[in-house]
């Protein structure tokens, strides 16, 4: 396995050091601060990212809690942004810089319909001299690095990947990473690693591999194939917070990390309970459930857990049986 340098991104006036190869996705309705304190746990130096954020949200002011807190965060967060209008992304794109973004990253790859038809995400995929002209204002207006995240394109028929990111390239993007599907495959079918090699033979600045890395032996493989500068994991992290800096750990140390066991994985559904109950009140509960569900797998007695807890209406009712199942296990 080739040593992976820190990945150097000079900005605009503001340069940033990727010291960590190994970065956390932006994941909608996943990676909020709460989620993003756990992997941080893990992975002190990785890349971790806002949701995506609505660039007219920010714009108008209501989305700016997604960004308010970043400043309080330890280590390296990107702020993602979607929209189509340029001068929209610039607005939200300062707003997040002054947010103290570690670098600004434009969504070309969300599939959501409701996203695209209204010309952002994906959409961009169809419109490389919109996507174009977006990564050159806002790579104007601000300092820090401007990157992109894109899939393969918008349909095989019409897909040419190299081509698009070149002419991102050309805007001003400073690093590309790639998501090895088209919009129209959704989720379906598998992350086309081959193709993302074609992207990083290409270009001159850094890519980053996504799609289907779920350990390290899948983040070894990928990056033999695609000759990538790092890799983004995804739908694998959740419920896995720590996925992240193992991954980092077995590759730079060449041993297995320990993976948490029954024990720890409840005591950090628990703790990411009551976190989120104190942020969200009783909400929080439905919020939780789906990180329970996630993260209470891979033990004795896990499915009657799950059960459990999917059924718990009252907060206290689900605390009380996460603590319950710590007790029985020590
Ligand atoms: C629940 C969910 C939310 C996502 N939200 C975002 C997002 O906000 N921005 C983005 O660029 N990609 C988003 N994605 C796509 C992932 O970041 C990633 O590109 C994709 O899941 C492929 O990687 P994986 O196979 O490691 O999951 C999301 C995916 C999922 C499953």
């Amino acid at each position: 396995m080739r040593i992976l340098p820190s990945i150097f991104l000079p900005g605009n006036g503001t340069s940033r050091s990727l010291k960590c190869p190994i970065i956390q996705s932006p994941l909608a309705g996943v990676s909020d601060q709460i989620f993003r304190k756990f992997v941080r746990r893990w992975a002190p130096e990785a890349l971790l990212f806002t949701e995506m954020v609505n660039a007219k949200s920010l714009e108008l002011g209501h989305g700016e809690q997604k960004v308010l807190e970043l400043l309080e965060e330890n280590g390296p967060i990107g702020v993602q942004l979607f929209d189509h209008r340029p001068d929209s992304m610039v607005e939200a794109a300062i707003k997040a810089e002054s947010s103290g973004a570690f670098l600004l990253d434009i969504n070309m790859g969300c599939p959501v319909r409701k996203i695209a038809t209204r010309g952002g995400g994906s959409a961009l995929l169809k419109d490389p001299e919109l996507a174009q002209e977006i990564v050159k204002k806002v790579s104007k207006a601000i300092s820090i690095p401007v990157t992109v995240k894109i899939r393969l394109g918008w349909c095989e028929d019409s897909s040419e990947p190299v081509p698009f990111a070149l002419g991102l390239q050309d805007a001003g993007a400073q690093l590309i990473t790639v998501h090895g599907r088209t919009k129209k495959q959704g989720f379906a079918g598998i992350s086309n690693w081959e193709a993302i090699a074609k992207i990083k033979k290409s270009l001159d600045i850094p890519v980053i591999a996504n799609g289907d890395i779920k350990d390290s032996k899948d983040a070894i493989k990928c990056l033999e194939i695609t000759n990538a500068d790092g890799i983004m994991v995804g739908r694998a992290s959740m419920g896995a917070p720590w996925l992240v800096g193992q991954i980092d750990q077995e590759i730079k140390n060449q041993k297995a990390f320990k993976t948490p066991d029954a024990k720890m994985k409840i005591s950090l559904t628990l703790e990411h309970l009551k976190l989120l109950l104190q942020e969200k009140g009783d909400h929080g509960l439905f919020i939780a459930r789906k990180h329970m569900n996630w993260t209470c797998r891979g033990f004795e007695g896990d499915a009657s857990l799950r059960h459990k807890l999917v059924r718990a209406s009252i907060p206290s009712d689900a605390v009380k049986l996460l603590e319950e199942e710590l007790l029985k296990l020590n």
